[in-house]
């Protein structure tokens, strides 16, 4: 459920009509609504609520905004990252550095000196490599790092394989056969207390039963290492519930994987680390643009919206559908292919997409865009980083602001001789 819905056939935002932040800020626009940011982060926290110990740490990759980290920090969610740039955003929204889990397989140097100075909670170790350095610029510190050692459990996600992450030839994690030994060499090294395992197969998941495999594999694993004399306390489970992007689409809920967790992890006696980012934040979010023209073709018209792949890069990245409306729509409908203005094919939201019919100047949006949106937007073909605005009942404010191109130019330099 979300908070995006029509009042007197134009599209709110909680109780902000959209066609007034198109006014305030211009289009292309992200919008949010906090509304629906803290209804996802309490009904997944309820959805757990038969773990009795748990940290819930927000995947920042998925939407790292400050406003939006700040709203579901004051949740009582922690923070998972993967580069320094992260990590400084979720302390500066006001996430206390003990809440923060640092994954990512190219952990610089220098990024676990600045976890380690901040103080971070938990670092997932992806590799043997990684954990020897990382116990050697700890202990050189005179610190001891709190550290998991990420899994590879060899399970097939059955998602997408551009953000599949558990299969054996993934670049993540160890691979669980040689778990055993890796976690036996790296506990010993001064430097690091290497506390438990984590796991995370993918991302999009709309099928329970790779994630049940995963964790039962990781069970076995954890009775293994304390059959072999470790002490495991924590274990991470990543994110990857996959969320509806179609209307009518039926994932598994929260509940439901709060359950399935529940029941595989009972006898664990462990602290459980969730790192939840689409399931919070997609369907809080939109992509508000506006029709630039509409051109004739060969067989459907060309709706060509002011948004393109820089600003929402998953269709073009990964086929990803997004659902498309208008925010005033008049009951006609039409089918189109939904492009942007940029200059490759790749720039194409939907073919022969049934939708809304629309004209020049009409506004429209794409859902689902809250989580893997604007923070992947780039600056291709010279446009710039689109602005994200915030909901909060009847009032709304820029979060981030829009950078134009030019601003972009700005930072680069003709050197004198080529003056
Ligand atoms: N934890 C780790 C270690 C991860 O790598 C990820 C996502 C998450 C948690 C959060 O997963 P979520 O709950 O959001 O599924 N750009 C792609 C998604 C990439 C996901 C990468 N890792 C997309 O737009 O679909």
């Amino acid at each position: 459920m979300d908070h995006f819905t029509y009042q007197n056939g134009v599209m709110h935002a909680e109780d902000v009509p959209l066609p007034l932040i198109a006014e305030a800020v211009g289009t292309p626009v992200y919008v949010y609504s906090r509304a629906t940011l803290e209804r996802h982060a309490r009904v997944f926290r309820e959805a757990l609520a038969g773990v009795p110990d748990k940290l819930i740490a927000f995947a920042v990759k998925s939407n790292p905004n400050l406003a939006v980290l700040r709203v579901l920090g004051a949740t009582g969610m922690g923070a998972d990252v993967v580069s320094v740039g992260e990590m400084r955003r979720a302390l500066a929204a006001g996430i206390a550095p003990e809440m923060i889990v640092f994954s990512g397989v190219g952990k610089t140097a220098a990024e676990m000196v600045a976890a380690l100075d901040a103080g971070i909670g938990q670092f997932n170790i992806e590799s043997e490599e990684e954990g020897v350095e990382l116990a050697e610029i700890a202990a050189a510190k005179g610190m001891t790092a709190q550290c998991t050692l990420r899994i590879n459990p060899d399970v097939d996600a059955g998602t997408h394989d551009k953000i599949s992450t558990g299969k054996a030839d993934n670049k993540f994690g160890v691979p669980i056969s040689e778990a055993g030994q890796i976690f036996g060499t790296l506990a010993k090294l001064p430097g690091v207390n290497l506390r438990g395992v984590a796991v995370h197969i993918g991302s999009q998941l709309a099928d329970l039963a790779p994630l049940e495999t995963a964790f039962e594999k990781l069970g076995a694993l954890v009775a293994a290492l304390r059959g072999a004399g470790h002490t495991i306390t924590h274990v991470d489970l990543g994110g990857g519930l996959g969320v509806p992007y179609r209307v009518g689409e039926v994932l598994p809920e929260p509940a439901a994987y709060g359950a399935m967790v529940a029941r595989v992890t009972k006898d664990w006696g462990v602290k459980l680390i969730f790192e939840p980012g689409r399931v919070i934040a997609g369907n809080a979010g939109v992509l508000l643009t506006r029709v630039v023209r509409v051109k004739r073709g060969i067989k459907d018209p060309f709706v060509i919206v002011d948004a393109a792949m820089n600003d929402l890069a998953r269709p073009a990245l990964y086929g990803a559908y997004h659902h498309f409306e208008a925010i005033e729509p008049k009951g006609a409908r039409m089918t189109a292919n939904i492009v942007g203005p940029i200059c490759e094919t790749g720039d194409t939201f939907a073919m022969g997409r049934e939708c809304d019919a629309l004209q020049a100047g009409d506004l429209a949006v794409f859902r689902t865009a809250g989580a893997y949106g604007a923070t992947m937007a780039s600056s291709y073909n010279s446009r710039g980083f689109v602005a994200e605005v915030l909901v909060d009942g009847d009032r709304f404010a820029v979060v981030a602001d829009r950078i134009e191109a030019g601003a972009i130019m700005d930072a680069e330099r003709v050197p004198e001789w080529l003056a």
